[in-house]
Parts: C-alpha cells; structure tokens; sequence
C-alpha cells in the first residue's frame, strides 16, 4: 500500500505537524499533508496492525485537523478523517438496491461434501483439477461496499439479498473501512465489494468491561454483537464498539480511462483481486488466504487451519473454499441460492453437556454479589470448563437452573463459556432449586437491589471481599499497573494482616513480608520497586485505581484532564461534571458521592502524604501572551479544549473569567450548541465574539 519512500515522507510529516500542533495556520497551508498523515497512521493501526504513534498522538494531530476544518467549512473534504464522526442520529435507514444480489453459500461439514463440491466444478468446467482460493469464514454480519471515483459512496446491510438498508453513517465509525481507496490506479471507476463485520476477541471483551462498569447487562457474544451495531441509531455507539471489518469479494467493478493501466490486468483471479484490495488499503484475507491446486490440498490446508482457530484475534466458525479463476467463476454461475464457484466449510460448534455440581456466590468490589455456575470440568474449544458465571438472579430463572441439572454449555462466540439451557428431561428429582441469599456470603449483612437492576449488593464498604476487591484493582495493570503484585499476593498479605486497605499497598512492612513463604530478597526487591515508581502514574490511572463506580479508564481520563488537583472534585457540582464527554448524571452523582464522602478523603490525603501523586502534572498550559486584566467567558463545546483547561490557559495569560455576559465582557469564546450567552453577546456591540482557534492565537501573541 505504502513504498518506503512515501512511509519516509509521511513521518517526516508527522514530526513537523507533532512539533507545531499549535500553529493552525501551518495545518491550514498543508491540510491535504496533515490528512495524508491521519489516514496513513489509521492505516498502520488498523489495517497492517504496526502503529507508528501513540493513541495520543494521534489524537492531538485530529484535533488540529478539527480545529482548522471547523474554522475554514469549505476546506473539508468527503473522504476526511474527520468525517467519520457523524454527530446526528440515524432517524430512518433508506432501503437500497445491491448492484449484485448478495447470494449466501451453500455448506460442507466433512471431506466428502468437499470432494462432492470439487467433482461438479471439474465436471461443469472440463478441468482435471482446479485451483482454489481458501480463507476463513468470518463470523459477523455481511456487507456491501460502493466506491465511486475512489470515494466510498455507500455501505448496505445484506437486507434479503437484493435490497438492503443504507447504513454508510455507521459504517464509516468502523476504523479499519477507508473513506477513500486508490481504486483508480486499477483502471476501477465504481467498484462494489462484499465482506464482513466483526468484532475482535479483545474489543469483545473490553466492550463487555465497559457495559460492567456503567451497570448494564454484558453481551453474549461477538457476532451478534458486531450483527446488532450495523443498524443502530446512534454512529458513535457503533464508533464505542470497535468494531473491524474483513473484506473478502468484489462482485462487481467497472472500468474508468485508465482501464489500460497495466494494473487492471491483474484482476482476473480472485485471490488477486485480495492482494488489490490490499493494497487499495482495504482489509482483505490477503494475510490468511492460501491458494492451492486440488480439493486434496483445500481438505488438507482446512484441517491443519482448524487447529490454529483459538489462536485468532477473532472468531470464525470455519473457511471459505473459492474457485480462483474469475472466468471459470462466470462459467460455472449460481443457483439462486448460492454460486456453484464457492463452498464454506463450517467448523463444528464448541459445545458441550456437563453437569452443574454447585453455585458460589462471589461479591465483587463494588459489592455485586455474582452467582458462579461450578461445573462437572469439561473440555472445550481448547479450554478446561469448571465454572461459569451466571450473571444474577434473574438469569437463573430464564435458564430454569437447578443444582444437579445437565446443562449445555459452549463458549459464546467462543470467547467466555456460557450455559446455552439446561435439560429439566433429564431431570431425576433430587435436584435442588437455587436461592439467591439474603445476606452476603462473605460479611453477612443483608443484601440490596436497587429498581431498574438485576444485581443485589453488598453495601457494607467494609466487607472483606469489597476491601480485598479493591486492592487487587488498585493495583492491577490498567490501574496503578504494580508489577510483582497481583491478585495473588494480595490476598495472601491480606490473610497475614499485612495490608488491610489501598493506602497499605504503601505501608508494607517488607521485612514481615520476607517471613512469609517464597519471597526472597529479589523478589521483595522488585515488589518494593515497583510499589515506588508506582507513585509517580499519571492521576488518570489512580482515578481508575480508585474503583469510583461506572468511573472505567476512559472516564478517568477525562475527569484527570478537567482538573488540577484530584481534590478540586470536592467542589464540582454534578451540573459541572455532566458537562464533560462521557460524563452522564449516572456517572456524574457516583464521582459526587465519592467525593463526598469523608473516608475517601481520607484515603486520598493518607495516600498523597505516603508520596502519590494527586497534581495533574500533564496539562499543558500555554504561558505566553499578555491578556492582562482582559474578561473571558467561554460557552459551548469547544473542538479540542475542555472548559476549565481553556479557563486556566485563559488565567495563566492574565485574563479575568467572568460568569455572565454584560457590557464588562470582552471576549465571548463561542463553540459547538453555544446558546443564550451567544444570542445575548450579539446584542452588545463592545463584547468580541470568538472562536477557539481564535482564542488560541489571541493567547500566543507575545505581550507588549
Ligand atoms: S464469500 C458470493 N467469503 O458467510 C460469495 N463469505 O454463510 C459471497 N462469510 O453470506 C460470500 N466469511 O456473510 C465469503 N471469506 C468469506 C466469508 C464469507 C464470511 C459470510 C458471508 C456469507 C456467509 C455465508
């Protein structure tokens, strides 16, 4: 996609732009650079899977393109990595037209059906043996893609296969899709490719982390995850998923002028019509796909590959065997139901009988009290099944499970094991209904549901499974990342009475710990130095650690830029917290009524005196420019600063923040959904009316 000449050219853009991320009249003059830069780094992270920048970099380098595409309208361009983000609802979704039915596959479940599959293609074709093209069989939802001119024009559901729905907003949240493909270099003027939806194991998994931490119920399963996005309401619901897509046919294309481009001549097999894709900068199985002579061969690669399934990033539930030769594609059609060119192969399902021998009930560390499925071990998809988490209440009921029951299991979208039902014909009578206790099984003080929530909650703060939760969060690699601790350890310096909250993890008595068994003086070394350096995280990771509930990493980061201090939330009204991104009056009230809470204030003193850090020591203020004795407001959603970041630069400068308008305003820094203070502004003739972009030069002109 990419020659060493252009990778070389586009990171010596990426330094120039990294090095003025301020100077938006730079962005401006090299706009169509400062794009090729964005698309070039999604590229590396999602497509060749070899990120060059940091997440943040990244970031910081959109918000440029942001910022001058929100001051200068008509420099946007359609395929512009900012037009991703569609900020309206999809109200209706427009029923559209395939340029080619999308036909299904028929399938094969053993050699034989393939052998079968092969012997009417040599029959049909007058070849003694075929070569064929074989790659997986992605498990998601199928779509259709159009470029015209090198633009992605359109993206459609599968719909009945002639008709499908109109779903391009939310198809161009999927990162690893391109708003534009150099499909002209081949000679293609309008192309139409068919592929797949997925979700990745880890999106799977993370997605569900995040459901967690807002209190919602978890999703099954990657497939039907991936399946229900496509038609969602809201784009940026689809953007949180994370959400890959595959793209593994092209059923139709036309020819522009160049149709003589050399190029164009290397489309006449179908495995290199992927290496095309590809290289378009699509994601096509040209990494998985394997092109073989014979069906001997296809059943051969097809057993060997099955084996490797668990090793994937992402789920499939078995291969695609396709004709390679495009003519002989076209010469051996379809029926109306599938084209006789291609067969999928479908792997058997991972699932399993078992018995379910007992249920534990676990209280997690915001004091959910989780039922545990304990199981007769099992084999499955690679893994060993002995427990299963059963979610709450409710769930057991609509799985009618009893202790004693056999009960089908299998690995949803074979990531996390699950009870598919359990088999009450098999029932012999003694099996025993299961009750949900009242109190909890750890503490013994009685248990809570709040309306609207199927989970019951420990609320005693000082249960000892709540305490012990919360250290090993605390500690854990997304949190205070302290290497050497581990779930593990703290429980056993928990048992020994040598750590009993989070602000211990630095009081430990390491020479009591060296009387413990298996820890030496390397091993004391290493946990007493990460326990330090662990003191200097950045305050959105000890914001995490803290375990605020529906507080997860991303929030965190956000409430860690809004502040100076992590005390300043001692003030913030929950009006003042609702007004960051992500922050709703769910999340707003529980960072409230942490704050609130004097214990916790106690926790977070105790553990700034024991050296951590409470300061937000990243922000970047710009301290240049004379803005003395000047008045601010600002109103409205800026494009890359937050409010009281803007306020702070704004200060730092000498400016003055005034809260209302009136005729003491000078300047009225206005962004996104500005409202009442913008109308009122117009009327007075003396206030300035200005952009961020605006506000940002004003503050890096030099004072005189
Ligand atoms: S080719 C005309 N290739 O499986 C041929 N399909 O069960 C079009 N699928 O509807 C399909 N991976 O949604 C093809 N590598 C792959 C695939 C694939 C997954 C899906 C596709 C299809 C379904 C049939």
């Amino acid at each position: 996609m990419y020659t060493s000449q252009e990778i070389k050219i586009l990171q010596d853009y990426t330094t120039k732009f990294k090095l003025h991320l301020q100077d938006v009249e730079n962005a401006i003059k090299h706009i169509d650079e400062l794009r090729s830069v964005l698309r070039f780094h999604e590229y590396r992270y999602y497509i060749s899977n070899n990120p060059l920048i940091s997440d943040y970099e990244y970031d910081q380098l959109f918000k440029l393109l942001e910022t001058v595409e929100k001051d200068h309208p008509d420099l946007i361009t359609k395929d512009s990595p900012t037009q991703r983000v569609g900020s309206s609802l999809n109200e209706s979704f427009v029923t559209v037209q395939h340029l080619v039915p999308m036909l299904s596959l028929d399938n094969s479940y053993n050699a034989a059906d393939l052998e079968d599959f092969d012997r009417k293609a040599r029959e049909a074709s007058g070849l003694s043996e075929i070569e064929y093209c074989i790659e997986p069989k992605f498990d998601g939802a199928s779509i259709s893609l159009i470029y015209e001119n090198d633009l992605l024009t359109r993206a459609a559901t599968r719909g009945d296969g002639v008709e499908g729905d109109d779903i391009t907003t939310n198809i161009k949240q999927i990162r690893s899709i391109p708003l534009s493909a150099a499909f002209s270099k081949y000679g293609i003027q309008q192309i139409e490719i068919r592929g797949e939806i997925i979700m990745s194991k880890i999106s799977f998994v993370q997605y569900n982390e995040w459901l967690e931490e807002q209190g919602l119920s978890p999703v099954a399963n990657p497939r039907n995850t991936a399946a229900g996005s496509l038609r969602i309401k809201d784009p940026k619901e689809v953007g949180r998923r994370n959400l890959d897509a595959f793209l593994y046919h092209v059923s139709y294309f036309t020819k522009n002028k160049n149709a003589e481009s050399p190029l164009s001549n290397s489309l006449e097999t179908h495995s290199n019509q992927l290496s095309m894709l590809w290289d378009c900068g699509l994601r096509s199985p040209e990494k998985e796909k394997k092109v073989v002579a014979g069906i001997q061969q296809v059943i051969d690669y097809i057993q060997n590959f099955e084996s490797t399934r668990d090793d994937l990033p992402y789920e499939i539930d078995g291969m695609v065997v396709k004709v390679n030769d495009i003519a002989l594609q076209e010469k051996l059609g379809m029926t109306s139901h599938h084209p006789r060119w291609a067969i999928a192969f479908k792997f058997k399902a991972r699932q399993a009988t078992t018995k379910l021998i007992g249920i534990e009930f676990q209280v997690g560390r915001t004091g959910a009290v989780t039922p545990v499925a304990k199981l007769e071990p099992v084999h499955l998809g690679g893994v060993t099944v002995s427990s299963i988490s059963i979610h709450n209440e409710d769930y057991i009921k609509e799985k009618d499970l009893k202790v004693g029951d056999t009960v089908l299991i299998e690995r949803a979208g074979d990531v996390i094991p699950q009870i598919v039902n359990s088999r009450p014909e098999l029932r012999k009578g003694n099996e025993q209904n299961i009750e949900f206790p009242k109190h909890c099984p750890i503490c013994k003080s009685t248990l809570f549901k709040e309306q609207d929530e199927a989970v019951w909650r420990c609320v005693n703060i000082e249960c000892e499974a709540q305490v012990i939760e919360k250290i090993i969060h605390f500690v854990s690699k997304d949190a205070m990342d302290i290497k050497s601790f581990g779930e593990a350890n703290v429980r056993k310096f928990y048992e020994a009475g040598l750590l009993k909250d989070i602000p211990g993890v630095y009081q430990l008595q390491f020479d009591e710990i060296s009387k413990l068994e298996g820890f030496g003086k390397k091993s004391i070394d290493n946990l007493q130095t990460a326990i330090e350096s662990s003191k200097s995280q950045p305050l959105h990771r000890l914001i995490y650690g803290l375990g605020i509930r529906f507080v997860g990493e991303t929030t965190a980061k956000t409430l860690a830029n809004s502040i100076e201090h992590l005390f300043d939330f001692k003030n913030k009204t929950e009006e003042e917290l609702q007004q960051l991104e992500d922050v709703g009056i769910k999340v707003a009230k529980s960072i409230q009524h942490f704050f609130s809470n004097h214990q916790n204030i106690q926790m977070l003193e105790q553990l700034e005196q024991l050296g951590l850090q409470l300061k937000n020591t990243k922000k970047e203020v710009v301290v240049s420019g004379g803005l003395a004795g000047q008045t601010f407001l600002f109103t409205g959603t800026l494009p890359t600063l937050k409010r009281n970041e803007a306020e702070v630069m704004a200060e730092a400068n000498g400016g003055i923040i005034v809260s209302g308008v009136s005729a003491k305003l000078n300047y009225l820094v206005v962004g996104e959904d500005a409202g009442s203070k913008l109308e009122k502004a117009k009327k007075i003739n003396t206030v300035k009316i200005i952009s961020e972009a605006e506000f940002l030069k004003l503050i890096q002109q030099p004072s005189e």
